[in-house]
Parts: C-alpha cells; sequence; structure tokens
C-alpha cells in the first residue's frame, strides 16, 4: 500500500481530527475496582487502580487469570465492577445506567477469541457494530468494504469466519472494532494465536491507528516484545496493577 493510499484509509479510520499527541488529559481513570465471580470466591480485580492519557499506547502484560481480560471488559463496559469508581471518556461507567451508546461509538473492542458470528459472511461481520448507528445501508457497506480494504482482505468479503486463517479473522476483527471511529481500542492479546510475521502486519495497523489518528490503544500480550511497543507497560498481578 503506497502513503498516499494510507493517509486516505487514516480519515476513514477516526473521528479524532487532532494530530496532537497525547494530551494531559485522563481518557480511563479507575479507582480502588473490585469485581469477583462465584459468589466472592474468585477475585479478578483486587482493588485496581490504573490512568491512561487520552492518545496513549499502553500494554499490559501478566500471568494467565491475573485480571487482565476483567479489566479490559470493565473499560468497555462490557462487565460492572462490584466496587470502586470508573470513568472512562468523561462518562462514569458505575452510575450511568444505558451504557449501550458509550460501548458501541467510544470502544473498539479486539476480543482475544475474535468472537465472530459464524453464519454471517466477513462483509456482514464488519457491519453490525454500524447497526446501532444511524448510517444508512449503503454508507454502512461502503465504509465495510473500505475498512475490509484497509485490513487487505477485500477479496475474502463472501467468506464465512470458519473459511479463514486465524490471522485473517483477527484482521477482520479489526476491521469490525474500527467500524464506528472509536477513541479507544481494547485489544486482548491481538496477536497472541498468530504467527510472527502476521502478528507484525496487525501490531503495524495498531500502531498506525495510534501515530495517526491519536487513538487509544489499550493492548493486552504475554509477548514482551509486543508489549515494548507501547509508550508503558503496566503489568497487573493478582488482580492490581503493580507499580
Ligand atoms: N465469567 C467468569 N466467571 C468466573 N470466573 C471468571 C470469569 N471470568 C474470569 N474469571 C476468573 O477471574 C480471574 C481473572 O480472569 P481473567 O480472564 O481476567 O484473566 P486474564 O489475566 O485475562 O488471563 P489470561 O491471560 O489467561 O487470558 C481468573 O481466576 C478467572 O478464572
Ligand atoms: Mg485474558
Amino acid at each position: 500500500m503506497n502513503n498516499q493510499n494510507k493517509d486516505q484509509n487514516a480519515e476513514i479510520i477516526s473521528n479524532n481530527k487532532s494530530s496532537d499527541k497525547k494530551t494531559s488529559k485522563n481518557i480511563v481513570e479507575i479507582k480502588n475496582l473490585k469485581k469477583s465471580f462465584d459468589h466472592g470466591k474468585i477475585t479478578a480485580l483486587n482493588g485496581l487502580n490504573l490512568e491512561i492519557k487520552e492518545g496513549e499506547f499502553v500494554s499490559i502484560i501478566g500471568p494467565s487469570g491475573s485480571g487482565k481480560s476483567t479489566l479490559l471488559n470493565m473499560i468497555g463496559a462490557l462487565d460492572k465492577a462490584d466496587v470502586g469508581d470508573i470513568t472512562v471518556s468523561g462518562i462514569d461507567l458505575i452510575r450511568k445506567k444505558d451504557l449501550s451508546d458509550f460501548r458501541s461509538q467510544e470502544i473498539g473492542f479486539i476480543f482475544q477469541l475474535h468472537n465472530l458470528i459464524p453464519n454471517l459472511s466477513v462483509l456482514e461481520n464488519v457491519e453490525v457494530p454500524m447497526f446501532e448507528s444511524k448510517i444508512s445501508g449503503k454508507e454502512m457497506r461502503k465504509r465495510a468494504l473500505e475498512l475490509l480494504d484497509y485490513v487487505e482482505l477485500s477479496d475474502k468479503i463472501k467468506r464465512k469466519p470458519t473459511e479463514l486463517s486465524g490471522g485473517e479473522r483477527q484482521r477482520v476483527a479489526i476491521a469490525r472494532a474500527l467500524a464506528n471511529k472509536p477513541s479507544i481500542i481494547l485489544a486482548d492479546e491481538p496477536t497472541g494465536s498468530l504467527d510472527s510475521k502476521t502478528g507484525q502486519v496487525i501490531l503495524q495497523r495498531l500502531k498506525e491507528l495510534h501515530e495517526k489518528e491519536n487513538v487509544t490503544l489499550i493492548m493486552v500480550t504475554h509477548d514482551m516484545n509486543v508489549a515494548s511497543l507501547a509508550d508503558r507497560t503496566i503489568e497487573v498481578l493478582d488482580g492490581q496493577v503493580q507499580n
């Protein structure tokens, strides 16, 4: 892809027109967040504190079961905390009742296991998040096609997710996460199941978004080389951020 194309693509990706990097504004503020499962028997988050600045690229590392995915789910309002405070993009996620707009407009989620809808085509999977927005069906299709071109999958739009490789599925998941021009991308091990070359392509796309569009990128990874690409790496251990 040449540079001119890349710049055109950049415009379709995010609403963030400002090229100013890292303001001093926090986009994520978490205080003493606690979350348990199984009627309190399993503690996933144990008084976690975290601040992330707008436009920052943060990687999250930590052992299996330490609470990383639970933390991302809290930031993306996919689950509610038991105790504590969490504000994301100025929205109080504990007290605000209806978070569906927040979820669909502010957040792009790339899940650990892709979570593509198996009986829909690649193109339809990318369109799904736009159903909740106000754009027309025609615009929706145009945007989905542009995004699939951006992740270099234009030739596979009619396939079902089961007919794709792991790396291709992950690229569909990225296109889907970008559908509504989110200000924050939450990526849970986006390169976890991929060979290093495919992983590099995906990372390059994510880093590009962060650098050109000032999108805040919060990425869980087990790979220290991947983590080192971020502005900052935080470690989660037993449901807390290690200092
Ligand atoms: N829905 C759930 N029900 C019960 N326990 C859960 C649930 N989700 C997570 N847990 C538990 O909470 C703890 C934290 O899980 P979490 O998925 O956040 O870990 P993780 O750091 O993402 O691990 P991994 O690196 O393996 O993905 C674990 O002990 C896990 O078993
Ligand atoms: Mg996890």
